[in-house]
C-alpha cells in the first residue's frame, strides 16, 4: 500500500473513485466551485429571511422516519419553537412544535423539534416559520439497496479552520451523515470555553450544508474534552447518576439529546445498520453497567449486517501507550464482545493520528478478527505515530488530519480514508493496484 501515498497513486485513486461513481452530483457541484452552504434563496430577499445562528440535525429515534432539528437563538431573539416541513417538490407545509433548552453558560437558547412519521429515503424542505430561509434534509432509506455513505471521525475542533477543512472534503463525497466519536469542541466542560462551542456550530453551519441547502446530520459521542477532569474516575465523589454526569459534562448533556443520558446509546437504521455510540470512562465506566448493556445490544443485533461501535479512547493506540488504564479496560471489557458478536470494524479516536489495525482476535493478528480504524484527527493538530513495522497490531499509521468515508451497500462495505487536502490516504478493504499504476511508478 506504500504506492497509495505517492502523488501519482493519490490522483489515480481519486480518478478511479470518480469513475466508479463514489462521488455524487452534489460533490461535482462543489468541485465546480459552488459554495457548500449557498442556499437557493433569491438574493434580494436573502437578508430579510430569518436564518438561525446554529443548526444541528441528528436523530434520537428511527433515522428512516424521523429527524431531530436543533437550532439556536441569541439572547435578544424571540422565536417560536416551530418547524414547517414538506416533501421537496410539494406545496403544502406541515407544522411541528417543540421545546427549548438553555445553552449551558450562554445566553443562547436551544430550540428542539422532532419530526416523526416521515417517509423513508425522502428529501424534505424545512424552515423555522414563514419568514425563514428554507433548508433541506433527507431521511435515511429503509434498506441499503442504494449505497449509503457515512463520514466517520473524531477530535473535531482545535480550530474552526481545521474542522471546516475536513468538513469540506467530507462533503465532496455527499455523506448521508457524519458520526464523530468524541472530543468535539474541546471546551472541557468549562464555562470560560463556551466560545469553542460557538465555533463548532459555526463550522457545521459553514460547511455541512450542501449547495442546495441540505443539512447533513451529525451524530456525536462523548470524549475526554467534553468532561471536567476528562474521566469520571478523576472525580472522587463520582456517582452513576444523570445529575452527576450532567454536572461533569454540562455541554454534552445540555446540547445534545442523543445519545443523551447516560451518555451511550445505539441507533438502528432499518435492519441494515446499527451505530453504537460508547463512553470510554468519561461520564460512565467502561466496565459494569455499560458493558452489560453493550453485550445485550450486540446479542440482539447478530443478524444486522453492519454494526459499528464508535467511541473515543482506543483499544489499540497509535500514539499513546498500550498499557494506559483506559485502553486496557476497553480491551478487557469490550474487545472480547466485539469478537464474540462478529463486529468487523470499530471506530476509535483520541490519538490525533490516522491508524488502521490488522484484523485482531484474541490479542493476535487473525484474518477473522476486528479491524480498528480511526484515531481522531478530523480537526486537530496531529501527533507522532508508533511505527507500524514495530507495532504488532498496526497495519497503517500516519500523522494526518482525515475523515473515513464508510460506504455500505446491501451487505457490502468499504472504507476510504481522505486527508484534509482531499488525497486518498488509505482504504479498507484494499483494492488490488492496477498494473498500469505500478508500471507508471517504475515498479513493473
Ligand atoms: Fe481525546
Amino acid at each position: 500500500m506504500k504506492a497509495v501515498t505517492s502523488m501519482f497513486a493519490q490522483t489515480a485513486a481519486r480518478a478511479d473513485f470518480l469513475r466508479r461513481g463514489v462521488l455524487s452530483a452534489a460533490a461535482a457541484a462543489l468541485l465546480a466551485g459552488a459554495a457548500p452552504h449557498a442556499t437557493a434563496q433569491p438574493e434580494a430577499e436573502a437578508e430579510e429571511l430569518y436564518d438561525p445562528v446554529a443548526i444541528h440535525l441528528y436523530w434520537r429515534q428511527d433515522p428512516t422516519t424521523t429527524m431531530l432539528i436543533d437550532w439556536q437563538t441569541l439572547e435578544d431573539q424571540e422565536r417560536d419553537t416551530v418547524v414547517q416541513y414538506r416533501p421537496t417538490g410539494t406545496e403544502e407545509w406541515s407544522t411541528q412544535t417543540g421545546d427549548t433548552h438553555p445553552f449551558p453558560y450562554s445566553e443562547r437558547t436551544i430550540h428542539r423539534v422532532e419530526l416523526t412519521g416521515l417517509e423513508p429515503g425522502t428529501k424534505y424542505d424545512f424552515r423555522f416559520g414563514e419568514d425563514s430561509m428554507d433548508y433541506k434534509f433527507r431521511t435515511m432509506p429503509e434498506d441499503a439497496t442504494r449505497p449509503i455513505r457515512i463520514a466517520f471521525g473524531g477530535d473535531t475542533r482545535h480550530s474552526q479552520e481545521m474542522m471546516e477543512r475536513t468538513n469540506y472534503q467530507a462533503m465532496l463525497y455527499d455523506p448521508d451523515f457524519v458520526a464523530w466519536g468524541g472530543d468535539l469542541a474541546y471546551a472541557d466542560g468549562r464555562e470560560d470555553r463556551v466560545d469553542r462551542w460557538y465555533e463548532w456550530y459555526d463550522a457545521i453551519k459553514n460547511t455541512l450544508i450542501t449547495p442546495e441547502g441540505r443539512v447533513i446530520p451529525a451524530l456525536v459521542g462523548i470524549g475526554n474534552h467534553e468532561v471536567r477532569q476528562f474521566f469520571y474516575f478523576n472525580h472522587a465523589d463520582y456517582e452513576e447518576t444523570d445529575e452527576f454526569r450532567a454536572q461533569i459534562a454540562p455541554y454534552f448533556f445540555g446540547l445534545f439529546d442523543w445519545p443523551g443520558q447516560p451518555g451511550y446509546d445505539v441507533l438502528d437504521f432499518g435492519d441494515y445498520m446499527s451505530i453504537i455510540m460508547l463512553d470510554t470512562d468519561h461520564a460512565n465506566a467502561v466496565g459494569g453497567t455499560q458493558t452489560e448493556w453493550l453485550e445485550e445490544v450486540l446479542a440482539e443485533r447478530q443478524d444486522v449486517p453492519h454494526v459499528f461501535p464508535v467511541y473515543h479512547v482506543t483499544a489499540y493506540p497509535s500514539h499513546r501507550a498500550y498499557d494506559h488504564q483506559v485502553n486496557v479496560r476497553i480491551r478487557e471489557h469490550w474487545v472480547p464482545l466485539f469478537e464474540q458478536y462478529g463486529i468487523e470494524v470499530a471506530f476509535e479516536n483520541h490519538d490525533h493520528t490516522y491508524k488502521r489495525t490488522h484484523p485482531i482476535r484474541g490479542g493476535e493478528v487473525d484474518p477473522s478478527g476486528v479491524v480498528y480504524i480511526g484515531d481522531g484527527a478530523w480537526g486537530v493538530g496531529t501527533r507522532q505515530v508508533h511505527d507500524p513495522e514495530e507495532t504488532w497490531y498496526l497495519k497503517r499509521a500516519e500523522s494526518v488530519r482525515h475523515f473515513i468515508l464508510g460506504t455500505i451497500h446491501d451487505t457490502h462495505r468499504h472504507f476510504l480514508m481522505v486527508d484534509e487536502e482531499g488525497n486518498v490516504i488509505d482504504e479498507y478493504p484494499e483494492t488490488p493496484q492496477p498494473r498500469w499504476n505500478g508500471a507508471e511508478a517504475g515498479e513493473d
